[in-house]
C-alpha cells in the first residue's frame, strides 16, 4: 500500500513531503530544547527588571537614611517628632515601601510586589512568611555577621506558590551595615519615644551590626514570565516557519526549472524521436547531470539513426 503510494508519487510531492518531515522534526526539537532556553531567558529578563527596582529601593533607603534622617530631620527635630508624632518619612524602610507603592500606580509596574521580609519586623506587615523566613535563614547561614560587599550581593530566585497564585520572586539579604540603624533597632530605650508610641516596644529590636535581619523580595506573577517566554517562542517559531516557506519555495522552483521541466521535455523529445516525428538534437544549456543525460541521449539517437539507415540499405542481411 505504502510502497504503491510511494511508487506513484511525483518527485515534487516527495520533495515537499521530505521538507515537511524535516520541518516537523525541527519544530519538535525546538519545542524540547528551545522552550527551556527561552524560559530561562524570560526569567532573566524579568529578574533584570526586578533587580533594577531592588537597587532603586536600596538607593531610596540610603537617601532617606543619609539626607532625610541624619542630614535634615535630626537637625530640625533630634527626637524625630513633630507635635509628639513620630516623623515616619525619616525611616528608610518606610520611604522605600511608600516609593514602591507610588511606582505600582504605573500600569507597567502594577503587578510587581516589594517586601522587606524580616524575621523580627518593626511593622508587622513586613513579617516574613514561612517561605520567606526560609530564604532569610539560608542567607543568614552563609552571611550573618560578616559584611556583604555591594559587589558580592548573594541572591535567590525562583517560583513559589502563594494564596494569590504562583509567583516568580527574586530575593537579596537585608543586612544592618550602619550603626545609625541601631538607634531605632537595638533596644527600645535608645529609640525615639515617638517611634515606640507608634510601633510599640515589642518588635524590630535586638538587631546587631552586620546581622542579616531579613530579605528584600521582589515578586511578579509567574504568568508574566510565561507570557514573556511565549512571546519569544512565537517570534522564534515565526522565523522558522518563514525560513521554511522560503526554503520550500526556492527548492520547488529549483526542482521545477532544473530537473522536472527538462525531464518532461526530454520525455516528449524521445517520444517524438522514437515515432520519427523529430530528428533534431535535444537542446540543454547547462553542463549538469541533465546535460550529461541529454548528450548521451543525443548519441543514442545518432546510433539509432545509423542502425536504422543500415537496416534500410540492407534489409535482408
Ligand atoms: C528613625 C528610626 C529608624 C532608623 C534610623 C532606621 N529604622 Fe528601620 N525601621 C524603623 C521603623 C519605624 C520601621 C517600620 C516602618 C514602617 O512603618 O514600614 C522600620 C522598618 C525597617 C525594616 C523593614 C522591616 C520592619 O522592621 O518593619 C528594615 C529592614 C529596616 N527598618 C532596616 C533598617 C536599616 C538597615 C536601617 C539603617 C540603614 C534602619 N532600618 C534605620 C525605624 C528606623
Amino acid at each position: 500500500m505504502l510502497k504503491n503510494l510511494l511508487k506513484n508519487m511525483k518527485l515534487g510531492v516527495k520533495l515537499n513531503l521530505i521538507l515537511f518531515v524535516v520541518f516537523f522534526v525541527i519544530i519538535l526539537i525546538n519545542g524540547i530544547f528551545l522552550s527551556n532556553i527561552l524560559q530561562n531567558n524570560a526569567e532573566q529578563e524579568v529578574a533584570n527588571q526586578a533587580l533594577i527596582l531592588m537597587e532603586t529601593m536600596t538607593s531610596v533607603r540610603e537617601y532617606t537614611g543619609d539626607q532625610v534622617n541624619v542630614g535634615t530631620i535630626k537637625k530640625l527635630s533630634p527626637n524625630l517628632e513633630i507635635d509628639g508624632e513620630f516623623i515616619k518619612v525619616s525611616v528608610p524602610g518606610y520611604s522605600a515601601s511608600e516609593v514602591f507603592r507610588n511606582l505600582r500606580k504605573r500600569e507597567q509596574y502594577s503587578d510587581f510586589l516589594y517586601k522587606e521580609a524580616t524575621l523580627n519586623p518593626t511593622a508587622l506587615r513586613d513579617k516574613a512568611d514561612k517561605f520567606e523566613a526560609e530564604v532569610v535563614d539560608r542567607f543568614r547561614g552563609k552571611h550573618n555577621l560578616k559584611r556583604i560587599s555591594k559587589t558580592e550581593q548573594p541572591e535567590e530566585r525562583g517560583f513559589r506558590d502563594t494564596s494569590a497564585g504562583k509567583l516568580f520572586y527574586i530575593a537579596r539579604p537585608l543586612q544592618i551595615q550602619n550603626k545609625s540603624c541601631l538607634v531605632c533597632h537595638s533596644t527600645p530605650d535608645q529609640a525615639p519615644a515617638s517611634q515606640i508610641k507608634t510601633y510599640g516596644s515589642e518588635n524590630g529590636f535586638g538587631w546587631q551590626l552586620d546581622e542579616v535581619v531579613g530579605a528584600q523580595v521582589i515578586s511578579v506573577p509567574a504568568s508574566k514570565v510565561f507570557a514573556e517566554a511565549r512571546g519569544l517562542q512565537r517570534i522564534v517559531i515565526g522565523i522558522l516557519v518563514l525560513g521554511f516557506l522560503v526554503a520550500a519555495l526556492v527548492l520547488n522552483l529549483f526542482l521545477k526549472l532544473s530537473i522536472l521541466n527538462p525531464l518532461v521535455k526530454m520525455s516528449r523529445w524521445s517520444t517524438a524521436v522514437s515515432t520519427g516525428t523529430s530528428e533534431s538534437d535535444f537542446e540543454h544549456q547547462a553542463n549538469d547531470e541533465i546535460g550529461l543525460l541529454a548528450a548521451s541521449l543525443n548519441r543514442l539517437k545518432v546510433s539509432l539513426q545509423m542502425a536504422m539507415n543500415m537496416l534500410k540499405q540492407n534489409p535482408n542481411p
